[in-house]
């Protein structure tokens, strides 16, 4: 069957065979976007994090189907090398990525975060990113990068 997803502001139609197929592999498989990371696949690391019409979700657990006519983003769509967003610029100003594999999914759930709350504290960011697993260790620098995005670290 014929989807058509509206991804990164681009209208696009992929031939998927089953409408419950997990949004994840239409944006990895099919369409060769490959920031949203399949981790756990059960909805529980938070690697696989897009922005569908504005909210961070869990990929692997929303059915392609469901992606239908809603706007999907994902962390390539959020900036770019030439014109990173001021999340991926701060990530990189305070080396946060260490094996980088769940960074695609914080990045994106920090970014939601930030749409509703411009300025978060150190506890509203480790709240907001608490179902996003990080198994290296840099969970310092990755609040860190959050708040010099935010603008409040000098
Ligand atoms: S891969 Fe989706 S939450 Fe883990
Ligand atoms: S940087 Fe390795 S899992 Fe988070």
């Amino acid at each position: 069957m014929k989807i058509t997803l509206n991804v990164n502001g681009k209208s696009t139609t992929i031939d998927a065979d089953d409408a419950q197929m997990p949004l994840l592999y239409a944006l990895r498989d099919n369409l060769g976007l490959h920031g949203p990371r399949f981790g756990c696949g059960l909805g529980q690391c938070g690697a696989c994090t897009v922005h569908v019409d504005g909210n961070a979700v869990r990929s692997c657990l929303m059915p392609v189907g469901a992606a239908a006519g809603k706007k999907v983003v994902t962390l390539e769509g959020l900036g770019t090398p030439g014109k990173p967003h001021p999340l991926q610029a701060a990530f990189i100003e305070e080396q946060a990525v260490q094996c980088g594999y769940c960074i695609n999914g914080i990045i994106m759930q920090a970014a939601a975060l930030l749409e509703t709350n411009k300025k978060p504290s150190d506890d509203q960011i480790k709240a907001a990113l608490a179902g996003n697993l990080c198994r290296c260790g840099t969970h310092l620098r990755i609040v860190r990068a959050i708040k010099r995005a935010s603008g409040t670290v000098a």
